[in-house]
């Protein structure tokens, strides 16, 4: 039997540039969902999907995130002698007890595949996963995508794992693409990853998302990793790297994606959780329709 992850990396120290000027002294891990922030959801996906270590790949601006999980001392003792339990349990319940956070700087935003990398001194040579927190994945009250990947990566000795999506294909160069040949309904053995494809060069419509459970031999292959698309050292190239030498499947999870790193993604899993919300389905519904109208 594999070895399950348990670490997971959250490389949170992109630039946020579609969320300025907000993003000049919010980090986009912080906008809200209703009442959490994004990196509440991803979180609890990891820890969902069985995490006991969460290494989080920060600049040396983002102080909220350290600040969010950490003890908020006289905001809880304010709640507990004020008898709001309700709101203390919230508080004090942004992390279980079992589980430690990690913070590792990336120096400079050099790309993804290089945020990853600055993990390496924490994860070493086992199985992790990476989740990108301004992607959020919501299935409700069933197996959250990084659960449904880690297990397939264990019943599939230890394979590496990309969730994938399909999108438009006037869409392919805004992702990694893959070409795949089909394993079961969900899962397909992944021939070649290109990183941002022209449509009409794009092997197919199958674009790598946010969530990865990768062998630890994928740092190796990042320290060879030279610069790709837009200057930047880039996971998909690493995965590239490493098809070469075992099987990496490409999954298409249960559950909906919300693209949060913009505008429109923002406002569509704001409308799509509140209307999840037993005390706000009605009058958001209402609200609608009034626009509408
Ligand atoms: P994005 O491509 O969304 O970039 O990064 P960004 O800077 O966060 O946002 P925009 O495009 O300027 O609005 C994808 C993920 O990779 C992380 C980001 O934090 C985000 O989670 N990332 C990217 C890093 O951690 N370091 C990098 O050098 C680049």
């Amino acid at each position: 039997m594999s070895k399950r992850m348990r670490k997971v990396v959250f490389p949170v120290a992109g630039l946020g540039t579609r969320f300025l000027p907000a993003t000049k002294v919010v980090a986009k891990e912080m906008l809200p969902v209703l009442d959490r922030p994004l990196i509440q959801y991803a979180v609890d996906e990891a820890v969902d999907a069985g995490a006991d270590t969460l290494v989080f790949v920060t600049n040396r601006y983002k102080h909220a995130i350290a600040d969010y999980f950490d003890k908020a001392y006289e905001l809880e003792s304010k709640l507990a002698q004020s008898g709001k339990n309700d709101l203390l349990a919230m508080v004090q319940g942004t992390l279980p007890k079992h589980v430690r956070c990690v913070f590792v700087t990336q120096p400079e935003a050099l790309g993804l595949g290089h945020a990853v990398l600055c993990a390496k001194p924490v994860v070493g040579d086992e199985p992790f996963g990476v989740v990108l927190p301004d992607d959020l994945i919501w299935n409700g009250r069933g197996a959250g995508a990084l659960r449904q990947m880690s297990d397939l990566s264990v019943r599939e000795n230890g394979a590496g794992v990309i969730a994938v999506e399909e999108v438009a294909r006037e869409q392919t160069d805004k992702y990694g693409i893959v070409d795949a040949s089909p394993l079961s309904e969900r899962a397909a053995k992944i021939n070649l990853v290109v990183e941002k494809p022209k449509p009409d060069v794009a092997p197919s419509n199958l674009a790598i998302v946010g969530r990865y459970v990768l062998p630890g031999r994928i740092f190796e292959l990042l320290e060879t990793t030279k610069p790709g698309a837009g200057g930047e050292i880039q996971l998909t190239d690493a995965i590239e790297a490493l098809l070469a030498e075992r099987s990496v499947l490409a999954y298409r999870f249960e559950g909906t994606r919300f693209d949060c790193g913009n505008k429109l993604g923002l406002v569509k899993a704001t409308l799509a959780m509140a209307l999840e919300d037993p005390a706000l389905v009605e009058p958001t519904k209402g609200f609608i329709r009034e626009l509408c109208d």
